[in-house]
């Protein structure tokens, strides 16, 4: 497989795996925080898919395309253990969590995100779901939609 099909295999993947997780979520009450804005591009297709819900964003960096830029007032700038705490402490709740943090290094990406895990789970309200390049720890993995590779993206229930 080229670079370019496998480029649009991971796209393909996550638009299927976040329109699949925005519509299972339901009614379940709740935010949604979006781990790592990045370029903005997943972030605005949550906000065009839930445009109903407050999207949260953490990024240690605010580099988006300049359509993407979260609201000041939802976006946390820094590093993900200190945001993470701060969103606990204020008490904040999600009902979906799309974790995209990464170096691009396999075996750094799944330390990370089992290192994250304990600091994401008091914030999701039970039943929510998260969705992942990484393996992340605590949660219930479920199947997502069919269309994905399930080694691709990764799919949890929180507890
Ligand atoms: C792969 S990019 C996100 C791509 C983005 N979701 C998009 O669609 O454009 C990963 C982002 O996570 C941020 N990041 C990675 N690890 C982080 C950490 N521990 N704390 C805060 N930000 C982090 C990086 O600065 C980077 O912008």
């Amino acid at each position: 497989m080229s670079r370019l099909e496998s480029m649009r295999r991971r796209l393909s993947a996550q638009i299927d795996g976040l329109n699949w997780a925005a519509e299972a979520i339901g009614d379940i009450g709740g935010d949604v925080l979006e781990l790592g804005l990045g370029n903005g591009r997943t972030y605005d297709h949550l906000r065009q898919q839930l445009p109903t819900r407050r999207i949260w964003v953490i990024d240690r960096v605010l580099q988006p395309h300049p359509s993407c830029v979260p609201p000041e007032e939802n976006f946390l700038l820094g590093e993900a253990d200190d945001m993470l705490q701060e969103l606990a402490r204020r008490g904040q709740k999600f009902a979906l969590a799309h974790y995209d943090f990464g170096f691009g290094i396999k075996d750094l990406d799944v330390k990370e995100g089992a290192r994250l895990s304990p600091l994401i789970a008091p914030l999701m309200v039970s039943g929510g779901l998260l969705v992942s390049q990484q393996p992340l720890t605590g949660f219930t993995k479920i199947s997502g939609p069919d269309t994905i590779d399930p080694e691709r993206y990764l799919f949890f229930r929180a507890p």
